[in-house]
């Protein structure tokens, strides 16, 4: 690196794996956000004043006031996640700015921790668990902690992205009978994993076991509700790894507290984190972890390159490997 080049400034809102770090240093100045919980708005808009990079993670609003405050020196938003809504894309491409995000890494974590999700609410490993260390477990009981069949059921598949489709094949491993629900069919995908395309409402009434993956958008918006999940089987296990506000939580609570659905499982939820106040944590028939679908070691660390990769191609005014907003590229160029 010729040292006569001057750093660029790059902020980054919380410590991701050192390997991306690393990475960046050659090329900027790095600031991190220290804390554990994301920097307060008014904090970040004063962070980003003047910088060239922004590494942001899904718990940063990353709106036009953001980019505005950076001010026209800022060159790339790379977001350490697949998902993007945390950020206003439209004012991104307005600005010219390209943004950035880490598909692929992290499918089969996130498939990973659906599938643990899916057997742990069958066989009810959570609420075993707590019976076990409650000294409960005082002989073999015929009918104790009876649970649902996971291997020759019915699996519901809504959204059949990348992680959708990591779903059905281990779906099919077990031996499943694979549906599923997207905005548009993917016939290769389907054969390849014996998945079979099906509408929504034939997905929800056949499915034993109903998981989410689909982008979070106005139309997946509360696609989980009182008459969506009226739908389901009495029988059924819901499953969602991929955002909370794809599932209205008031809905939820009733369905499971009425019998409307059996069991569910939560990697998300709206809001996040979930209120220490929220009826669905008095309920039994439901499991919630802390939205860890890509938090392996492996994929973490994957994430924080494949972010670095973008930020540095960003800052160096190249395409960036992941970009959410190729537009920017076909557009007369806005900033010198
Ligand atoms: C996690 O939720 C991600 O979008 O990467
Ligand atoms: C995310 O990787 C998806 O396309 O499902």
């Amino acid at each position: 690196m010729n040292p006569n080049q001057p750093l660029f400034k790059v902020f980054v809102t919380r410590r991701i794996p050192e390997v991306g770090l690393k990475r960046i240093e050659p090329y900027a100045q790095i600031e991190v956000w220290e804390d554990e919980l994301p920097p307060p708005k008014d904090i970040l808009l004063e962070k980003v004043r003047g910088i060239d990079g922004l590494l942001c993670l899904l718990t940063d609003p990353i709106d036009a006031a953001v980019m505005d405050a950076a001010g026209p020196s800022l060159k790339v938003i790379s977001q350490y996640a697949v998902g993007y809504d945390n950020i206003d894309i439209s004012s991104a491409t307005r600005r010219g700015i390209p943004v950035g995000n880490t598909p692929g890494v992290l499918t089969d974590a996130t498939a990973d921790l659906a599938w643990a999700l899916l057997m742990a609410a069958a066989r009810r490993i959570v609420e075993a668990d707590r019976y076990t260390r409650a000294g409960k477990w005082k002989t073999w009981g015929p009918q104790t902690l009876l649970g649902a069949s996971v291997a020759g059921a019915t699996i519901g598949i809504v959204g059949f992205g990348r992680i959708g489709q990591a779903m059905a094949k281990r779906a099919r491993g077990f031996d499943m009978r694979i549906l599923y629900h997207d905005l548009r069919p993917n016939p290769q995908a389907a054969a390849e994993t014996g998945a079979q395309f099906t509408s929504l409402d034939l997905l929800l009434a056949k499915s034993d076991f109903v998981t989410i993956h689909t982008w979070l958008s106005e139309e997946s918006h509360h696609l989980f509700n009182d008459e969506t999940l009226r739908k389901m089987k009495p029988t059924a296990i819901l499953i969602n790894t991929a955002r909370g506000q794809i599932v209205d939580p008031d809905a939820l609570y009733r369905a499971l507290k009425n019998g409307v659905i059996a069991y569910a499982a939560l990697d998300v939820t709206e809001p996040e984190p979930i209120p220490m106040d929220s009826p669905l944590l008095q309920l039994e028939n439901l499991i919630i972890v802390p939205h860890i679908g890509s938090a392996s070691v492996a994929s973490r660390s994957r994430m924080a390159e494949m972010a670095a990769e973008n930020l540095i191609a960003g800052l160096k005014g190249e395409e960036l490997p992941n970009c959410i907003n190729p537009q920017v590229y076909s557009r007369p160029k806005a900033r010198p």
